[in-house]
């Protein structure tokens, strides 16, 4: 018997990605539910040969699936994802709705699988950018364990959705064509610029973004007393986030170590070749489900520090491919 699956978000930027990685995988699927709000109700898409009509969500609708994945914001889980479970089904979420709460399990399947044993009808997909850090560190932190992590970030605009990623496009047009530049979106100007991340800062200085990640990745782990510091920043790239780190772990890993870690770690491909001045880039992994690793070197300013660079599709990896994985461990039992 093939699966009932329902994606909420569906015209999203993640909700499209899902539907495609469920049409190109192997999951045996009976139904497949398309949800967004009234303002794409009647449109379709196809699945699979066959022409499927958006709906508008309502907690009714959710009854009698298997797995519905959420992916249109924390106030739209929390409205409907527990309707979604009474009606029968297994969510995973990609808000940050439950991301935190105690009893949900917050998983990188790379990482943490292992959670997936115990959960209340919810699982969390991780925030893009944990989700990325999670799954190039974690074999590191296996090997030599990682007592803090230093980050930078370099976030793509999709990684705000499809109407942040549609404004930078228009925004380089516009720049093209001499014309005044329009922000709606976001609160700077996307093209040619770079910018702190475009969530609310707390009293500490740290933005929303920077908190989620240290949070996330401490809970992921496991580790509730890693130190973590971020810093968020937005650029004008389409897709895929960056983000440049430095690890200090309790045992000295050397560069050459930590390459052949993660040349066998899964999830991760390395991209490290010195004499090429090769490593890796957004546009190199956009549209790849691996993690890109790269610029391995050991700090000279500390005696267990390592530096590295992570490029990873946030889309995929940090998104829909992250929450398919789930969904297909889940019903592989
Ligand atoms: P819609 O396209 O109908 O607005 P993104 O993260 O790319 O911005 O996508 C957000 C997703 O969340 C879209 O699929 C969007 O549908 C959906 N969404 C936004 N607001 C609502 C709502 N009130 N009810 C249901 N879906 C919503």
């Amino acid at each position: 018997m093939g699966l009932r699956i329902g994606i909420v978000g569906a015209t999203g930027a993640v909700g499209q990605e899902a539907l495609q990685l469920l049409e190109l995988g192997a999951l045996s699927i009976a139904e497949i539910r398309l949800f967004a709000s009234v303002r794409s109700a009647g449109r379709v898409r196809s699945f699979r040969r066959e022409t499927v009509r958006i709906e508008e969500i309502s907690a009714e609708r959710l009854a009698g699936l298997d797995y519905v994945f959420f992916s249109a914001g924390a106030s739209i889980s929390r409205q409907y994802a527990p309707a979604a479970v009474k009606g029968g089904a297994i969510v995973i979420d990609n808000s940050s709705a439950f991301r935190m709460a105690r009893e949900i399990p917050l998983v990188v399947p790379e990482v943490n699988a292992k959670e997936l044993g115990r959960h209340p009808g919810i699982i969390a997909n991780p925030n893009c950018t944990a989700a990325i850090l999670a799954t190039a560190v974690w074999p590191l932190h296996q090997a030599a364990i990682v007592e803090r992590i230093v980050v930078a970030t370099y976030q793509a605009a999709s990684g705000a959705g499809a109407k942040a990623l549609a404004e930078l496009d228009a925004q380089v047009r516009q720049y093209a064509a001499g014309e005044e530049i329009r922000r709606k979106v976001f609160p700077e100007q996307i093209a040619f610029n770079v910018f702190s991340h475009n969530t609310p800062v707390d009293d500490s200085g740290f933005n929303e973004e920077e908190n989620k990640v240290a949070q996330e990745i401490r809970k992921i782990f496991g580790e509730p007393t890693l130190g973590v510091c971020a810093t968020c920043i937005r650029v004008p790239v389409f897709r895929a986030h960056s983000e440049a780190v430095v690890l200090e772990t309790r045992r000295k890993l050397s560069a050459e170590e930590a390459r052949e870690i993660l040349s066998h770690a899964p999830g991760v491909a390395v991209v490290d070749d010195r004499k090429a001045n090769r490593f890796p880039t957004p546009l190199e992994a956009a549209g790849k489900r691996e993690v890109l690793v790269g610029r391995l070197r050991e700090d000279p300013s500390h005696p267990r520090a390592l530096a590295l660079f992570v490029s990873g599709d946030q889309l995929l990896k940090g998104a829909a491919w992250n929450a398919v994985q789930i969904l297909e461990l889940l019903a592989a039992g």
